[in-house]
């Protein structure tokens, strides 16, 4: 099937196109760029990005663009041609079974229908601030005061019944003998905020009572088609406003929805739980900034801690992570409300960046007027560094926590590396495994890099074997660290600026003054030199260890030749570069 879908029309279809050649290009939807370096091959039926490495096939494409799962994606692609996927178990009903997105699509419409019907309900709409244009865009609707309303319009028969049951919008009663009817409405005087998925589909709903009744929202529960952990309210619709600069992550559905009326139209919300990491990964597969807003009280500044926590592992260079705290007694929509876009979106730019956030938060609990309030907090941001990716954003971190300790950043990474191997400190979380992804992307190459530029004297400091270990690296970004590193070792350079004018005219002279502008905190060369060779070793250690992966999967379903066996004798007996361990006696 992947065979006969067009890729050219399965991205372009989400991304505009440029013909280049036999192939097309456009600005990488999978990250921010300003030229466009994302490539797709209607011969190949792949698409490649040569910014952030990101490839693959239409399916893949579906997967990480439209957030789709593997069968999702399957008939996706299948429904474009014309086809329907045979589901597993022969004629039984898929739980994704597209009649129960056509069921929810229907529900959602018999809501804003009764809405548009009821007095009361549209009353409290409008004195909350909305306008008829905003409660359509958003699809909001009202659950008549009744026990049966899906169920006489929708459940009449066994079946539909339980299309009701696994979409979450009818309660089977405990079995009463004689009852007349086993089920009843989930959602009953409420108005209803339609949660869609990221094709504009919906697969849940929120429901807030008007003037009576417990609790105040109602969620749907987990079901088929609604993972709430996932979900983000109002993304479908941030998504269809434009292009998406950042989001705005908020805690109510009111909230999403007048900050959308008043022209904030970058806002989300959490759907009643915390910000999970896996909200986090789709937040940046769309955008590079996020504000977190949450409200001022004690209630409000647990959750941003949570959040923070949560945003750690996803926090790295190139992105920005910030958090608002909004006057007590306010939550975005009563503010906004208030002071219109304009003030609203004044406050977004003051928002705290991640890193200041942190720090603010760890002060606060230490006296850092002595050495052991200034230790415990050391001890206290250990942990919370610990997931950071390694790159240049986790080497800022270090230093701005190194600053308020008062001790060189590598002196204060040495101490939390010695004692997260010590046995004396069980308490502090194990780093996450230090894989390629963990990593994050190009995130050793840019370290390596990060260090010429600032420091151009480290280059001296490279030996032969770590230059050449870089051959076969294929890291995105490989290609000009090499080039910046044999330039430097064969024309040495003193200071940053001379590397910049050198490299001015050449291609990749932006990114290193980008590079450059975010190392501004770098400030030891002695360190700089050691992360420098300790990035290149860590490339070397990849590079072979990709390669006997690549070896040994071709092992399995061919057989290699001499020359691929003597090269994994080679790849295994390969001793470490020079000085990847410390000397012993
Ligand atoms: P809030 O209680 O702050 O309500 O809950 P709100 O968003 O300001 O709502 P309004 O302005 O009174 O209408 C914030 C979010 O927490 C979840 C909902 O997602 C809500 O939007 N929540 C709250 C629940 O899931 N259940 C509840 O009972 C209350
Ligand atoms: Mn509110």
């Amino acid at each position: 099937m992947i065979a006969r879908t067009d890729i050219v029309e399965v991205v372009g279809s989400r991304v505009p196109l440029t013909k280049a050649g036999r192939e097309y290009k456009a600005c990488c939807p999978f990250h921010t760029e300003k030229t466009a370096s994302f490539w797709v091959s209607p011969e190949k039926q792949f698409y490649h990005c040569f910014g952030c490495g990101a490839h693959g096939t239409a399916l893949r494409f579906l997967m990480d663009y439209d957030h789709m799962t593997f069968p999702e994606a399957v008939e996706d692609l299948a429904a474009r041609l014309g086809l329907t996927v045979p589901h597993e178990g022969g004629g039984a009903t898929d739980p994704r079974d597209t009649t129960l997105y056509d069921l929810m699509g229907r529900v959602a419409g018999l809501y804003a229908q009764r809405l548009a019907q009821d007095l009361r309900a549209s009353r409290y709409l409008t004195e909350r601030g909305l306008s008829p244009e905003t409660a359509q865009r958003f699809g909001l609707g009202y659950a008549p005061d009744a026990w049966n309303t899906l169920l006489t319009r929708f459940g009449t028969g066994e079946s539909d019944r339980h299309a009701l049951l696994q979409a979450g919008l009818i309660i089977e009663r405990e079995r009463v003998a004689g009852a007349v009817e086993r089920h009843y409405d989930r959602f009953r005087d409420r108005i209803m905020f339609p949660i869609r998925d990221s094709r504009g589909r919906v697969i849940a709903f929120g429901g807030r009572v008007i003037d009576r009744g417990e609790p105040k929202y109602l969620n749907s529960p987990e079901t088929p088609l609604f993972h709430k952990g996932r979900e983000l309210y109002g993304l479908y619709e941030s998504r269809s406003g434009g292009t998406l600069k950042r989001l705005l992550v908020v805690e109510g559905y009111m909230d999403v929805v007048r900050l959308h009326q008043a022209g904030v139209t970058y806002a989300v919300a959490t759907l009643g739980t915390a910000t999970t990491t896996e909200h986090l990964k789709r937040i940046f597969r769309l955008v590079r900034e996020v504000v977190f807003a949450f409200d001022g009280d004690r209630a409000g500044r647990g959750a941003a801690w949570r959040a923070l926590q949560h945003a750690l592992p996803e926090a790295r260079e190139g992105r920005e992570i910030r958090f608002l705290f909004l006057p007590e007694g306010h939550d975005p929509d009563t503010l906004v409300g208030e002071e219109g876009r304009d003030a609203f979106e004044q406050r977004l730019e003051s928002a705290l960046p991640l890193s200041e956030y942190l720090v603010r938060e760890l002060s606060g609990q230490s006296d850092l007027a002595h050495a052991d309030g200034r230790a415990r907090l050391a001890e206290a941001a250990r942990p919370l560094i610990a997931p950071v990716p390694p790159g240049v954003y986790r080497e800022l971190l270090i230093a701005r926590i190194a600053e308020v300790v008062g001790l060189p950043a590598a002196r204060l990474a040495e101490l939390w590396h010695g004692g997260a191997t010590a046995p004396e400190s069980p308490a502090v979380p194990p780093p996450p495994p230090r894989t390629a992804r963990s990593a994050g992307r190009g995130g050793l190459v840019r370290q390596a890099l990060a260090r010429l530029v600032r420091f151009p004297a480290t280059a001296a400091a490279v030996t032969d074997a770590e230059r050449d270990a870089l051959t076969r690296c294929e890291e995105p970004g490989t290609d000009l660290l090499r080039a910046v590193l044999d330039d430097l070792r064969s024309q040495p350079l003193q200071i940053s600026a001379q590397v910049i004018e050198r490299w001015r005219d050449r291609p990749g002279g932006e990114h290193l003054t980008r590079l450059l502008e975010r190392e501004a905190m770098l400030e030891d060369p002695a360190a700089a030199t050691v992360e420098l060779q300790a990035a290149l070793r860590k490339l070397a250690a990849r590079v072979r260890e990709q390669r006997l992966k690549a070896l040994e999967a071709k092992s399995r379903t061919s057989r290699l030749s001499d020359e691929e066996l003597k090269e994994i004798q080679e790849l295994t007996t390969e001793k470490p570069l020079q000085g990847a361990k410390p000397p012993r006696g």
